[in-house]
């Protein structure tokens, strides 16, 4: 298996059983959500890089006639999406597919809505819409959230820190004006609220951190290290950054 197909069986592990893998919050998903236009009453929608699906969930339960396929690369947070999905009811509607979105071809699937939280940056901003826009029906929208600079000189740690991941981490109007070059118009743009990073996803993420340390083979503590020290940047710096819903629909 590659590094990074490794990092990411070990990131599965930190993660299966948090709240989330990203930055979110119910709320702001239904926000993101109600500002889609000419949704049809029974859409079909694809949740790239879904993770335990609690995104998924918040979407199924909202469009009671919504048809949605959860692709991600970890099976482990596929199963446990199929099985909430399937206590709450709503397994007849969610599909899982354990996919790599940089890989799988779906522009047969015309879709109507493309969700990606906290995930578009594997593919890649601009080149993800480029390439989602294809899967697309025409006047078919893609919402996704992504992390923006929020201050014009954000710091140096932050910046030293996200360079690697994120090389091509830029501010709002930034990535409004590669989702136009891209073919979206920018229907609206969202911030996430603090607490979606602390309540939701650092605070449970912290408490796993210490409860797998003590035990922790030397490539588990290297990403558990690498988790620790992106919750100390969000606490020195988190004031720069910040995570954006951006509700984009295709432009013909
Ligand atoms: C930051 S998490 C976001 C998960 C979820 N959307 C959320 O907000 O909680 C990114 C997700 O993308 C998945 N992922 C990573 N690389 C992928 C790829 N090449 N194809 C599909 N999914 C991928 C990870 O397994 C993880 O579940």
């Amino acid at each position: 298996m590659s590094d990074a197909g490794s990092e990411a069986v070990l990131l599965g592990e930190i993660f299966i059983d948090l709240p989330r893998a990203g930055p979110g919050d119910d709320a702001a998903t239904r926000a993101a959500l109600a500002k889609v236009p000419d949704l049809p009453p029974a859409p079909s929608i694809a949740d790239l890089g879904c993770g335990q699906g609690t995104q998924t969930l918040v979407l199924a339960r909202a469009l009671p006639d919504a048809r949605i396929v959860a692709i991600d690369l970890l099976q482990p947070f596929l199963d446990r999406l199929s099985a909430s999905a399937a206590a709450a009811g709503l397994g007849d509607r969610i599909e899982t597919r354990c996919a790599d979105m940089t890989a799988i071809d779906l522009s047969a699937s015309a879709f109507d809505l493309i969700w990606s939280e906290g995930a578009i940056y594997i593919a890649g901003y601009a080149a993800g819409l480029s390439h989602w826009r294809s899967w697309l029906r025409d006047g078919g929208t893609v919402v996704v959230s992504d992390l923006i600079w929020r201050v014009a000189a954000p710091p140096r740690p932050a910046v030293d820190f996200f360079q690697a991941m994120l090389p091509d981490m830029t501010d709002l109007s930034g990535r409004i004006a590669e989702a136009e070059a891209a073919g979206f118009r920018v229907v609206d743009t969202l911030p996430l609220p603090a607490e979606a990073w602390w309540d939701n996803y650092y605070a449970p993420l912290a408490r796993r951190i210490d409860q797998l340390a003590a035990t922790a083979s030397p490539a588990m503590a290297g990403v558990l290290d690498a988790c620790a020290q992106e919750i100390a940047i969000w606490r020195a710096h988190g004031d720069s950054y910040g995570y954006q819903f951006f509700v984009l629909q295709r432009q013909d």
